[in-house]
């Protein structure tokens, strides 16, 4: 199996959810309304209603409904939860679950943490799926999955099976 070198590192931005993950995000939230971030049009990763690619840059979107975000890591990730923050606020956005790291130290995580009402940490590294279709060893990163916001309940028993579900304090942005 060849695996591209960055695949499991932060440099990739083409690291795709596996699909267990995709199942519980469904057995959460019902539906995707949106994936903002995807790898294609044609043949996505994600089964969403409606897609943005980095053609349509997501950025400048307006994200409706139920939204699952697997954003593209690196430098400039805090933006895409900023985006997610500013549309949950306008109510476009009803209900997200974001894919990412467990990187407490960072202002990415901050914002992240500060929208979220619950993060599962996965008890085994997500593998997550390349471009091609293929599966590699573990990433080298520990991921964390975000949920917001007002029924955490389906969040806790759709995830419980994957890791620990936490509570996020309450505070500000
Ligand atoms: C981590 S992958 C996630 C793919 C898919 N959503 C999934 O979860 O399997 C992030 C994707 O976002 C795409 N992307 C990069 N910049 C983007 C932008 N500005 N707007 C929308 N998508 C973008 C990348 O091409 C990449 O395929």
């Amino acid at each position: 199996m060849t695996v591209p070198p960055a695949l499991h590192s932060h440099e990739s931005t083409e690291h795709y959810t596996p699909h267990y993950v995709l199942d519980a995000v469904i057995a959460c939230l019902g539906a995707i309304d949106l994936d903002p971030a995807s790898n294609s049009r044609e043949i996505p990763n994600v089964p969403a209603a409606r897609y943005y690619t980095a053609h349509d840059n997501g950025l400048v979107q307006p994200w409706k409904g139920r939204v699952f975000l697997n954003p593209p890591f690196g430098p400039g990730v805090e933006q895409w939860f900023s985006k997610l923050y500013l549309e949950r606020s306008a109510g476009r956005t009803t209900e997200a679950i974001v894919l990412w790291k467990s990187a407490t130290e960072t202002a990415a995580w901050k914002t992240l943490t500060a929208i979220s009402c619950r993060v599962c940490f996965p008890s085994a590294r997500i593998r997550f799926v390349g471009p091609a279709g293929d599966e590699g060893p573990g990433p080298t990163f520990s991921p964390a999955l975000f949920y917001i916001w007002d029924r955490p309940d389906r969040f806790v028993r759709a995830f419980t099976g994957i890791g620990a579900v936490w509570e996020v304090p309450l505070r500000p942005l």
